[in-house]
């Protein structure tokens, strides 16, 4: 455990009482700046690092909260010729966009950088320049695919030939997107740049590499030792599985014209690998700010007093966990202190992805939902709960329209909402619209009761934050909400009004009533604002008070409205979404989908037609291959062959079917989303590949156990894997 962290760990009063450092830096992942991000981002590195980071700053901690574009790497250049422009106008386009983004969501960075500002080329440079003097990176030659007429080296993906195993003459060099093979420039025959279309020659060529297999120990040491506890499963499994693996030196420049220059005479052509570049973006960011705010930025790097946290998605661990900590360590600057990443959101059945349009993105739920109202901000509240609610934390989870409808109305409007409003109106009602004062001697056991209630939802929901269970913590608040609603039910002030004439002390049991409950009631405040900030705000506005009665020291007390203080009528907290709104999205979702089905198709057909007519930015295209995996990760797979005995359509989820499979040893219940691909008829009696071991999910309420494997060709039809010749069921595939 590093300084800063030293955590003291008191017993007291039946909690843990943490005491923790007092200077933070917290980075979300940088998104690429090559176009609209959808919301399973949000909820993967920036929802999860606002609620953290605002939650800080109400306790008056000293933190940084920094994020930008990452406007380097191969994404830029080829949106820009998908989209028929320069690089420069993709960033200059989608920089702006996604800062507004954010910003409309309640995401509030201290800063919102860019990594293609001049202050960070020259902090990417200076990084580079000190491990290279320092001896820390390696320089190696290989021989790579040159194009002679363009003079450049070529990505694989600018590469093009005729695929070995199918014989489609387009196949990229990384990739047959025909039949979906995997593979190296090499194995292509024939192969063509795509940049002139001539042969390429192989050339040597000379790049810089940081030999991580030198920095085992430490990282053994310091992930899988020091934070082997303290840091989600999730995060150390992945990084023990690429330690164990063995690490391998690795490359962090490359031939390429766009991104920062390596800082060397003579090595014109080369620039920083993103991966290189894009961290080294957070000090960037770090700088700039500390400009602006007049502020020294040195600290948040290099003192061991500082608490760095990086929040990214699953797929930005190896990056943020082995990479970057190398880097920092051999350049002296501390290391994270958590990285606290999250898994997928899937979208109704299926892998949310812009490309194949089933997503959401941040900008369109902006436009339906936010701007299309006055106050429409209480719906940027409304997607953060049920983001949070739903939040990947240790698995994968699920979106679906349905559910952020009832999350809305049963949850944030029935419980919370609905405490708030029954507290405020009654207080108007029943105590002329002041504070009640509190009758001591006349509180019972159930007033009792829901003081230390108060109290304690204070430190469980301190504890879960700071442990990073932002999905426990919130449900703590709405508990106390729950709890709140429980105890007027119980209390009945307005049947107490009614007998007020034969009964006037019942007024003194009516204003403790009415006094606790608006004492929560400015809890709530506290508590919910790093969640849900829109609504703090109104509740502030509500109640009459400052900004300052959210400072987090202020939860767990009844004594924040003072007696006899004049509050304001109740505002609704909010509105119910109807079933409609919900089938307009629905119906929006599937005409995007197979909107972008369509335009792959027809992308794929012009391919087709125009064999030689190539793209002309000079860039790297995207590698569709995921990152390497050890033996050892595909042995956990258990794959087994099963006959389909039974298929159903799943109600309201045009995507799934309920399939019953016969796996020899026992039956199944799969649920799989190729209803659109499949009839219930044909699929039965087929033998199928199943994933067996794969923990049990629920999908439309019904649970499923496995997977089937199917073969998704380029139109996007699927096909069933199925073995060659018909097998026992229970066959192990391997
Ligand atoms: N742009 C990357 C992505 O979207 C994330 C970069 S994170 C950083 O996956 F650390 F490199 F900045
Ligand atoms: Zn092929």
């Amino acid at each position: 455990m590093c300084d800063a962290t030293k955590i003291i760990k008191e017993q007291k009063a039946g909690y843990q009482k943490l005491i923790q450092p007092n200077r933070y830096l917290i980075t979300s992942a940088l998104p690429y700046a090559n176009g609209l991000k959808h919301i399973g981002h949000l909820a993967g590195a920036y929802l999860p690092a606002d609620i953290y980071v605002r939650y800080l700053k109400a306790q008056k901690r000293d933190v940084v909260f920094v994020c930008g574009s990452d406007e380097h790497g191969t994404a830029i250049p080829i949106q820009a010729m998908k989209e028929g422009t320069t690089a420069q106008a993709i960033i200059d386009k989608y920089h702006p966009i996604m800062e507004q983004n954010f910003k409309d969501l309640g995401i509030e960075f201290d800063i919102y950088h860019r990594t293609s500002a001049p202050l960070h080329h020259e902090t990417a440079q200076e990084f580079f320049t000190a491990l290279n003097n320092n001896g820390d990176l390696e320089i190696k030659e290989t021989e790579q695919y040159y194009d002679e007429e363009t003079k450049t080296f070529l990505a694989d993906r600018f590469i093009k030939g005729t695929c070995p195993n199918c014989g489609y003459e387009n196949a990229y060099g990384d990739q047959c997107e025909k039949c979906g093979r995997t593979l190296s420039p090499d194995e292509l025959i024939n192969p063509v740049s795509t940049l002139s279309g001539k042969p390429p020659i192989k050339k040597l060529t000379k790049h810089w590499y940081l030999p991580l297999n030198k920095h085992e120990d430490f990282l053994r040491e310091w992930i899988l030792k020091e934070h082997a506890k303290d840091w989600r499963g999730t995060v150390v499994g992945q990084c023990k599985s690429w330690i164990d693996g063995g690490l391998l030196p690795r490359a962090v420049t490359r031939d390429l014209d766009w991104g920062v220059k390596v800082p060397l005479p003579n090595e014109e052509g080369k620039v920083l690998y993103v991966w290189f570049d894009a961290p080294i973006g957070y000090v960037s960011a770090t700088k700039q700010w500390a400009i602006d705010n007049n502020k020294d930025w040195k600290p948040y790097w290099q003192d061991k007093e500082t608490k760095l946290v990086h929040f990214v998605g699953k797929d930005n661990i190896v990056f943020h966990c082995i990479i970057f900590p190398v880097m920092l360590k051999l350049h002296g600057y501390i290391v994270p202190e958590n990285v606290p990443a999250n898994e997928f959101m899937n979208l109704e059945g299926d892998k949310m992805s812009t490309s194949r349009g089933w997503s959401i993105e941040m900008d369109d739920y902006i436009n339906d939902w936010i701007k299309k109202e006055n106050g429409g901000s209480q719906l940027a509240d409304s997607l953060r709960y049920y983001l949070t609610q739903i939040a990947p934390e240790t698995k994968d989870s699920e979106f679906t329209w349905k559910g952020f409808q009832d999350a809305n109305n049963s949850e944030l409007g029935s419980i919370f909402g609905n405490f708030v409003n029954r507290a405020f109106v009654l207080m108007h009602k029943l105590c002329n619209g002041k504070v009640p004062p509190l009758h001591t001697e006349e509180m019972d056991s159930k007033d009792d009761i829901l003081v230390k209630e108060i109290e304690n939802g204070k430190s469980k929901i301190e504890n879960l934050i700071e442990n990073y269970k932002f999905r426990d913590a919130l449900f703590e608040v709405i508990e106390l909400a729950r709890k709140g609603n429980k105890y007027m039910q119980e209390k009945e002030p307005w049947i107490l009004a009614k007998n007020l004439e034969q009964n006037p002390d019942a007024q003194k049991l009516i204003d403790n009533c009415l006094h606790l409950c608006l004492q929560l009631c400015a809890n709530l405040a506290i508590l919910i604002n790093p969640f849900l900030p829109f609504t703090a705000k109104k509740m502030l506005y509500m109640m009459k008070v400052v900004d300052k009665m959210l400072d987090w020291d202020n939860a767990g007390k009844i004594k924040l409205l003072s007696v006899g203080y004049s509050l304001r009528a109740p505002e609704l907290l909010f509105r119910k979404i109807e079933d409609s709104e919900i089938a307009e999205q629905m119906e929006k979702l599937k005409i995007k989908s197979q909107k972008s089905k369509d335009k792959n198709v027809e992308n794929l057909n012009a391919e087709k037609n125009s064999a030689g007519s190539e793209p002309t930015a000079n860039s790297q295209l995207p590698t569709l291959i995921k990152p390497e995996i050890v033996y050892d990760d595909f042995a956990k797979l258990d794959i087994k062959v099963g006959t389909i005995t039974a298929a159903e359509k799943v109600a309201k989820a045009d995507k799934l079917l309920k399939l019953e499979v016969d796996l020899g040893f026992e039956k199944r219940t799969i649920i799989s989303g190729i209803a659109l691909h499949f009839t219930p008829e044909e699929i039965v009696g087929q033998q199928v590949t199943v994933v067996t071991n794969l923990a049990p999910r629920k999908l439309k309420g019904i649970e499923s156990n496995g997977m089937i494997l199917t073969a998704e060709d380029a139109s996007g039809k699927l096909h069933l894997m199925q073995p060659q010749n018909k097998v026992d069921n229970g066959s192990g595939v391997s």
